[in-house]
Formats: structure tokens, sequence, C-alpha cells
């Protein structure tokens, strides 16, 4: 088994990393109905057009428990959770990833 921590990578550029859910469920309300892929996409986009992929990180994740007030998204290693996140908001989200938390 192999352990990583961003707190032991002491010399890692990395900042955050932040998970979006874009879990799609067959029935009922899910962070993929609401934009959760275009929401990441786009993050990831905006990351990487401003020269901070590496620093700033984004990925998918599956369910995150919030499916009723999605999309939800958990940035890590602060282990700060958001709900009701939309694709409107995405500035904001990433301004508030962008600062130091
Ligand atoms: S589908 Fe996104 S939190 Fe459940």
């Amino acid at each position: 088994m192999i352990w990583w921590s961003m707190k032991r990578e002491k010399d890692s550029r990395l900042k955050h990393h932040m998970f979006v859910c874009t879990n799609q469920k067959p029935n009922g309300p899910c962070c993929y109905s609401k934009g959760g892929k275009e929401l990441r996409d786009s993050l990831k986009t905006s990351l990487r057009d401003r020269g901070l992929w590496g620093e700033y990180k984004v990925s998918a994740s599956g369910c995150l428990g919030g499916c009723e007030s999605g999309i939800t998204c958990v940035i890590y290693p602060q282990g700060i959770w958001l709900k009701e996140v939309t694709l409107d908001g995405k500035e904001l989200l990433l301004n508030t990833l962008l600062e130091d938390m």
C-alpha cells in the first residue's frame, strides 16, 4: 500500500485539490443533471488558461451525499465542502479557490 499526503509533500506545487461531483443517477436529483461535469471541465480550462494547473487541480468525484442540493464540491486539504454550486457561480468559486484559504 502506498500512502500519499499533500502535507508530506513540502515541495509539492499543489495547493488545493477540488473535487466536483459529476455523478449521474438514473432517477432523482444528481449533480450531473445540474451541470457538474460542465463545471468541472470549465474550472479545469480556466486554471490551465491562467497557468495554474499543478498548483490547483480539479477532479471529478462520485456522489458526495448532497444530491438534493448539488452541485456539491469539496476542497482539500482544507476539507471545505460546498453545495448548491451552479455554473453561474463558477467565477466566484474559482476566486475562492485561488484565495489563500
Ligand atoms: S449526485 Fe452529487 S452529491 Fe450525490
